[in-house]
């Protein structure tokens, strides 16, 4: 349905069908989604601006351009996505070394963690950027998704990025959340709105970066930024994970350490004193 919206030609009949039923009560949904795969681009590249040059797109689609390794020329970039066809398209487009495409299902993260041709590409004990671009309102929580992100956040090194985008209850009608839900029920997955509060927690308290949890086009908008005028609401946001994690915990250490050096001092003073 995605790539219908997006405009592209990987799509079937009952996509289609289920698209154009959602459209009739979204009608900018193919604007709600070129401002999301914008949101994307100018996410890999504020993380290319801070060194990063491999990524894990998790539910990564159809490959519609632009895509990850369009927007950062020279990374390293897994696609993983539980659609086969999605993962047979990506695998034939060739797209030069240090591009791979996996099947992978998000709710499995220690598989996609564990299959040798994302350790292959990804080299954990580096900065990685994480990618959960328009998945997670797909992992009902049912599925346990505060579990899922802290298995992929306890990979990220120091320095590495999460960034999620994802469809919200808040100010979204209620009438159009049903019928958003009904026309994804017969097509793909159930669709799950969560609230800012919800989306927040996934990042499991990383701190976000400016401007926060936003509306797509108000993250870092760029001159061409699509603003999707939409009963339908859309958050984005991207977190780091502290560069200095392992010295922040030593000089936290250190500081216990001195003060029970100076507890002790004043206890030996006092029973000197005492005496
Ligand atoms: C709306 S598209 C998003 C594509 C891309 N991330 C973007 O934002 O442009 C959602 C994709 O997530 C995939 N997907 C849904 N549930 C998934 C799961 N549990 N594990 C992996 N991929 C999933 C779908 O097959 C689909 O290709």
């Amino acid at each position: 349905m995605y790539d219908y919206y997006l405009g592209g030609k990987d799509n079937f009949e009952a996509d289609r069908v289920a698209a154009e039923k959602a459209m009739s009560v979204v009608p900018d949904a193919r604007n709600l989604a070129r401002s999301n795969r914008e949101f994307l681009v100018r996410v890999v590249r504020a993380m290319t601006a801070t060194g990063i040059s491999q990524f894990l797109d998790l539910g990564s689609g159809f490959p519609t351009p632009p895509n990850v390794h369009e927007a950062a020329p020279g990374a390293r970039v897994v696609y993983v996505d539980n659609d086969p066809v999605v993962v047979s398209h990506n695998k034939a487009l060739q797209t030069g070394p240090g591009v791979v495409s996996v099947h992978g299902d998000v709710r499995d993260p220690r598989s996609i963690l564990s299959d040798p041709a994302v350790t292959g590409a990804i080299d954990f004990g580096q900065p990685v950027g994480i990618l959960l671009v328009a998945v997670l309102h797909f992992v009902t929580d049912a599925d346990r998704p505060h579990d899922i992100m802290r298995v992929f956040r306890d990979r990220m090194a120091p320095g590495s990025m999460l960034a999620i985008s994802h469809l919200t209850s808040d100010g979204t009608p209620v009438t159009v959340i049903q019928a958003v839900r009904e026309a994804y029920a017969e097509a793909t997955a159930p669709i799950v709105f969560r609230t800012t509060g919800e989306i927040e927690a996934l990042f499991g308290g990383m701190r976000l970066l400016e401007p926060g949890l936003v509306e797509l086009a108000d993250w870092r908008p760029e001159l061409r930024t699509t603003r999707a005028v939409t009963t339908v609401r859309w958050l984005g946001a991207v977190a780091q994970r502290l560069r200095h994690l392992a010295s922040d915990h030593d000089a936290d250490a250190s500081t216990v350490r001195r003060v029970r050096r100076l507890v002790s001092a004043v206890d030996r003073r006092q029973r000197t004193a005492d005496r």
